[in-house]
This record gives structure tokens, sequence and C-alpha cells, in this order.
């Protein structure tokens, strides 16, 4: 078992990472958190059929004083205030007091949900992440951001509230659909991008398949990504001195994809890997990296099976991603302010006002129906 700590004054907390874990000694601080409390177990709609009985044992097993499960349908679209409205509910129902316990089980979209229920129920309870989705392992569950999207935009309600223990329980990748797999990869590549060589240099060497017959390899891998996230996390918890926007690498232009094209038609790694392949783009266009680093980072995600361009539609077009970058909680008195690469494991945060240039990185990048779907090739 492999186990990264995070070591915020005060509110340190253990990322373990292995499988079978439950058997495990690092079960241990598991039972200790749990026993005797309330807990309100939270998880999607495929995740529940999966895992439910399962985790309710696990946390009966350790002690806890009752154990209730929410569920909420799976998908981006449920991370929604509306859900959140029902999971405040079922607290109250499940007499979730100040002591109670919130265990997320499930991806990304239960982790921020379950996070932001805890960082509000009384005005803040434990959770704990049980991360199911790769995704979620190498990058939502550590870190304390938490929170639901508008329609406006994604994650623009939430609040920082750290877990008190972070469970990654790699068995439960074993039925993770492939292209969940591979969202997971992007945050990975972006890792690799922003802080790691070796570790862009290692993926290289990989494809889903390769991953997933080796299963060291996943653990090594997302233990490492924990690691770079617990160190940014460190460094700067909640954004305030510019080093954890590093993060966002391909994300402002993703989360834009994802919000004019509905968040149903991309996923998240999905359109964070579109969004790579347009910042790497801008950063060649406006001279800020090496010309061929664009297309080496689209060698990688396409052989990990990611989308690098997105079909244009009515909604998906470059002047609407930009527009709703510049209506991002990223941009700093009008000005995007942007992560770019500098080269394979670098990259700086950059006000860019050149629309033209902006439109021209992302238009590079969404082509009109060609009869192929996602991950078009470049002309
Ligand atoms: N808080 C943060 O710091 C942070 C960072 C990155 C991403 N996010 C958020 O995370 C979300 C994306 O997370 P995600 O990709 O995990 O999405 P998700 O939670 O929707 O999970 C993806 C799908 O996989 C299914 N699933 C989960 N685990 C499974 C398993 N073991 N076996 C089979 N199916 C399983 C889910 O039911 C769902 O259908 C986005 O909302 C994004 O904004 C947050
Ligand atoms: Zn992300």
């Amino acid at each position: 078992m492999r186990q990264v700590q995070v070591n915020l004054p005060g509110r340190e907390y253990t990322i373990l990472i292995g499988s079978g874990l439950a058997r495990l000694p690092g079960a241990k601080a598991w039972n200790a958190l749990v026993a005797g409390r309330r807990c309100l177990l939270v998880a999607d709609s495929h995740v529940e059929k999966l895992y439910g009985p399962a985790f309710q044992e696990i946390l009966a097993a350790a002690g806890a004083a009752a154990v209730t499960t929410a569920v909420f349908p799976a998908g981006e679209e449920s991370k929604t205030l509306a859900t959140f409205g029902e999971l405040c509910r079922e607290a109250a129902r499940a007499g979730l007091d100040r002591k109670g316990l919130a265990v997320a089980v499930g991806g990304g979209v239960t982790g921020d949900l379950t996070g932001f229920l805890a960082a509000s129920w009384m005005r803040g309870i434990d959770f704990i992440q049980v991360p199911t989705t790769l995704l979620a392992m190498v990058d939502s569950s550590v870190g304390g951001k938490t929170g639901v999207d508008l329609p406006e935009g994604k994650n623009l309600v939430g609040a920082f509230h750290q877990p008190r223990l972070v469970w990654c329980e790699l068995d439960t990748l074993k039925t993770l659909p492939d292209r969940e797999w591979r969202c997971g990869l992007a945050e990975i590549v972006k890792y690799g991008v922003i802080l790691d060589a070796p570790l862009f240099a290692r993926l290289e060497g990989h494809t889903l398949a390769t991953l997933q017959a080796e299963p060291e390899t996943v653990a090594e891998i997302v233990a490492r990504c924990c690691e770079i996230k617990a160190q940014i996390v460190l460094a700067d918890e909640r954004e305030t001195t510019g080093l954890r926007a590093v993060l966002n690498y391909g994300h402002t232009f993703g989360h834009a994809l994802e919000t004019c094209s509905g968040y149903g038609r991309f996923n998240h790694g999905e359109a964070v890997a579109i969004g790579m392949g347009m910042a790497a783009d801008l950063a060649a266009v406006l001279g800020r990296c090496p010309a061929e680093l664009p297309a080496r980072q689209d060698a990688l995600l396409r052989q990990l099976g990611l989308p690098v361009c997105a079909e244009t539609t009515a909604e998906v077009t470059p002047e609407t991603i930009l527009e709703l970058m510049f209506r991002d909680k990223k941009t700093a008195g009008g000005k995007l302010r942007l992560i770019l690469p500098r080269e394979i494991g670098t990259v700086e945060i950059m006000s860019v006002e050149d629309r033209g240039a902006l439109l021209r990185a992302i238009g590079g990048r969404t082509h009109g129906n060609t009869g192929e779907s996602r991950g078009a090739d470049r002309p």
C-alpha cells in the first residue's frame, strides 16, 4: 500500500492508495474516523449499484452508529444546486449532527457534491473521499475544492473543505469504463506537462490497454499524481498565490467547451484534453513554447485514446468558447489568465488579451462536421 500525506497545518490527512485496503493496516485510520458516528454515504446511481452495499458493510463493520445511503442520478448533469439541496435534505432525514460524517464513494461529481455538503452541513462536518474513478483518484478527491455547476458555468458555487481521509481503492478501477479511464489519463498527462517531464515520458510508453494490464504501474502513477497535487495544495491551498492555478492547464478552454456543449457531449477529461491542445497551440502561436510541443502532446493524448479537437455545432463555435472563457471565474480585470506550456514539465501563467491569437488557437481545434465525431484529426 502507498500513502501520501497532505500536511496542511491542523488539517493533515492521508491518501491511501492500494487494493483491498479494508484488510490492510491503513484501514485503522478509516475505523478511527467512522466509529460511533452517523454516516451519510453518498454515491451516484451507477456506483451505488456496484459498491453501495459493500461500503455500507465496511462502514458498519468500522462501528458507524448508523449508515444512510443517499443516491443521485449519475453524471455531471447532477452536479447542481438541486442535487445539493436533495443531499442536504437526506442529511436532515438521516439525523446527521455536527459529529456526522459524509462519505463520498464515486467519481469527481460525487466528491465535489459531497464535499460541498460537508462544508455546508451544520457549517462544516468531516468527510471522507473514496474516489472510484481514475480522475477522482489523481485529482478531484485531493485538495478540498468542492462545489456545483450552474447553467452559466462550471463550479461557480462552492467552498474549500479538506477531507479527513482519501481512500483510493484501486480495485474499483476494474469496473471503470474505458472512456472514464481516458478521462483520468487526461489529468495525468496534465501533471506531466505542468510539472513532471519524466511522468510525461513514462506515459509515452503506454496505451490504455498496457496500463490496465499493469496495476503496479497505475498505483505508482496515482501515487505520483497525488504527491504533485498535495505539494501544490500545500503551497497554495486557496489558489491565492497563483501556484495552484497551474492545475487549471487546459481547463479554462475545457470548461468553456463543456459549458457550451451542455455538459453532456464531452466528459471532463475529454474537454480538458482538447483544452490542453488549445493552450499548447496558443503558446506556440505566441512563441512561448517549442513549435513541436503541441504535436508531441497530441501524439500522447491520441495514443491514450483522447480527443484533441472538437466538432463545431450551433452551440460549439470558437466565438462562444471565447466568450465563455471571459466569463470564467479565472478572468482578472477583463484579462484572461491562462496556463501555457513553456516546455514539457514547465508552464507559465500569462494574461492574454490578443483575441485574434485566442480565436486562432480555438478555431484550429474546432472543425465543421467532417463525418468524424470526437477527436477528428486536424487538417
Ligand atoms: N474538486 C476538484 O479539485 C476537481 C478536480 C478535477 C475535477 N473535478 C470534477 O470532477 C468531475 C469529473 O469527475 P469524474 O470524471 O470522476 O466524473 P463522475 O463522477 O461523473 O464519474 C464518471 C462516471 O463513472 C461512473 N463510475 C464511477 N466510478 C466507477 C467505477 N469504479 N466503476 C464503474 N463506473 C464508475 C460514474 O457513475 C459516472 O457515470 C467534474 O465535475 C469536475 O469538475 C473536481
Ligand atoms: Zn480537471
